[in-house]
């Protein structure tokens, strides 16, 4: 099944979704409006903002606030692929040139922080300031956890606990925060936005996991964005760390550096991709993947729990 078909109830709300988030971005600067018009029409799965949504259905669930909710998380969303791309020196993104690589890294820097302040923006429609405390604390574990990564770049010595660290910060309490805000922008009970906030970083943990996985396993043209450069830029991800436990695969990713020749990089990529280390990276996706579901059973049953069902386990087998 393809994943909008998961959630195809949502449809009319998601067409409003998206024509809020063309709305939103109607900057006064035509090169700001360029910027992050080119990253929004670019396309991307869009599956924070049906995380909000589908959140929201286990409440009082009114589009007219819960947009709010959902653009937001988008366009933060948005904003931190702008810096990421920056970060990670990449050209591609959403199959069309990175902001970065169309303009240069400058302008990527304000289309980002222009994006974030305009989901600032639409989020003071929210009135629950738990809300407000929670999007607060997400960005800042977001910033940390790419930091961190910028940190631990090369550093050979990190184990899988650094690892879980940094992508439960860079990815996974967004999404953790899409579902519960969804929740709470629709006045869900607090027992179950917390469920829905733990299903969400279950989801998310998997999701960076299989990222990870795709970076050495898909192409570039599968996944709109360059494959096959993690390691050879330093993050070591878990096909790495778990390819590492051999000893003679760990010498030679621990000669990895920045300016290595493709053919040599290229040898060791695929010493990790014999030595079972992707089949152990998918387990750990998996073990995550049912920690979601296992969640979702506590939830009551209605047609947004079943579409959450669907997309976890889609996150779980994705291949773009
Ligand atoms: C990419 O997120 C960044 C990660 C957290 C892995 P997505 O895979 O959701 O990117 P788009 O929005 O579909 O382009
Ligand atoms: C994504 O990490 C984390 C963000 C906060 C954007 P990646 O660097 O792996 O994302 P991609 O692979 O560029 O989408
Ligand atoms: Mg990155
Ligand atoms: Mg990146
Ligand atoms: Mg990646």
């Amino acid at each position: 099944m393809k994943l909008k078909m998961m959630y195809s109830f949502l449809n009319s709300d998601i067409n409003t979704i998206e024509k809020e988030l063309e709305d939103t971005i109607q900057a006064e600067s035509l090169l700001l409006r360029q910027a992050s018009m080119h990253t929004l029409q670019a396309g991307g799965k869009r599956i924070r903002p049906v995380f909000v949504l589908l959140a929201g259905k286990f409440g009082d669930y009114d589009i007219k606030v819960m947009k709010n909710v959902a653009v937001a998380l988008e366009l933060i969303h948005m904003a931190s692929l702008v810096h990421d791309d920056v970060i990670d020196d990449a050209d591609i993104r959403r199959g069309q040139p990175t902001v970065m690589a169309k303009w240069d890294s400058q302008t990527a820097m304000y289309t980002g922080d222009f994006v974030f302040a305009l989901a600032l923006k639409l989020m003071a429609n929210i009135k629950a300031p738990i809300a407000h405390k929670i999007l607060a604390n997400t960005m800042v574990e977001v910033t940390v956890g790419e930091i961190q990564q910028i940190k631990d770049k090369y550093r050979f010595d990190q184990n899988l606990r650094d690892y879980l660290r940094r992508i439960k910060r860079k990815t996974a309490l967004l999404i953790a925060a899409s579902c519960q805000l969804g929740a709470i922008a629709a006045n869900v009970a607090e027992s179950v936005h917390k469920k829905l906030y733990l299903f969400g970083y279950f989801v998310g943990m998997s999701f960076q996991i299989t990222d990870d996985i795709l970076d050495f396993t898909a192409t570039e043209q599968e996944l709109g964005k360059p494959a096959g450069s993690d390691l050879l830029q330093g993050n070591i991800t878990a096909p790495a760390l778990f390819a590492m436990k051999d000893e003679s695969i760990r010498q030679k990713i621990e000669q990895v550096h920045e300016h290595m020749e493709s053919t040599e990089i290229n040898d060791i990529i695929s010493l990790i991709k014999c030595s079972g280390a992707i089949e152990q990276s998918i387990a750990l996706s998996d073990l995550y993947l049912q920690k979601a579901l296992t969640i979702l059973e506590d939830l009551p049953p209605n047609k947004a729990k079943k579409a959450l069902r669907d997309i976890a386990k889609f996150i779980g087998r994705r291949k773009f």
